[in-house]
């Protein structure tokens, strides 16, 4: 089972690495595959919401702006299941994982039944480092987006500083389920 797990910090040794970490640990010890992306290394801009606010993505379900997406897209087709770890900025997923999100979204929303992600489990992970305040907006966001591409929630995990310590344990397992449920 190949899950790609999607990190959007520019922070490469903050909370949302460890929870990023945590998930590829869950991964390998329940025998699966993963491969995790940085989000902040690549070069994905925001959706520019072509013509009249559908561009390519509408009908033939790729995004015509040429950057960094088109490579991953095709990654995200090929994989069996998803990690998305966020940090919380103002209550949302990061800048970084909103123009992926949106344009991902944007190209399968469309697709119904044929999205690449339709039935595949979603882990949502939410990481507050700060006042720990916005868990629960930032998941709710990402829920709304496994719900428009069709895929399914598989776990959404809030984290802040003070719960780290038992949920990068949450995380690992929630990691590792997710493929022994697929392997079953
Ligand atoms: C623009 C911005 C907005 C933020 N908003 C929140 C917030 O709403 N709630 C919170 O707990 N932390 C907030 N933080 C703190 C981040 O969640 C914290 O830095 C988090 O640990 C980021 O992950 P990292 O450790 O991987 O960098 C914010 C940070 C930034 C830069």
């Amino acid at each position: 089972m190949n899950v790609i797990v999607v990190s959007s910090s520019p922070n490469k040794d903050g909370l949302t690495a460890a929870c990023a970490a945590a998930a590829v640990e869950g991964v390998l010890q329940a025998g699966g595959y993963a491969e995790e992306i940085r989000l902040n290394d690549l070069h994905i801009g925001r959706c520019q919401a072509c013509d009249n606010g559908w561009g390519k993505c509408l009908n033939d379900h790729e995004c015509q702006t040429q950057d960094d997406f088109q490579s991953l897209h095709a990654r995200v087709r090929q994989a069996d299941a998803y990690v998305i770890v966020t940090p919380v900025y103002w209550g949302e997923p990061s800048e970084s994982a909103k123009a992926f999100l949106d344009r991902l979204r944007r190209c399968e929303a469309p697709r119904g039944r044929d999205s690449s992600l339709f039935g595949k489990p979603v882990m949502g992970v939410a990481a507050a480092g700060g006042s720990g305040g916005g868990m629960i907006t930032c998941l709710s966001s990402l829920e709304r987006w496994i719900q428009h591409v069709q895929a399914r929630p598989f776990d959404l995990i809030p984290v802040n500083r003070w719960s780290k310590g038992y949920k990068l344990v949450a995380i690992r397992a929630a990691a590792q389920a997710m493929v022994q449920e697929s392997m079953r």
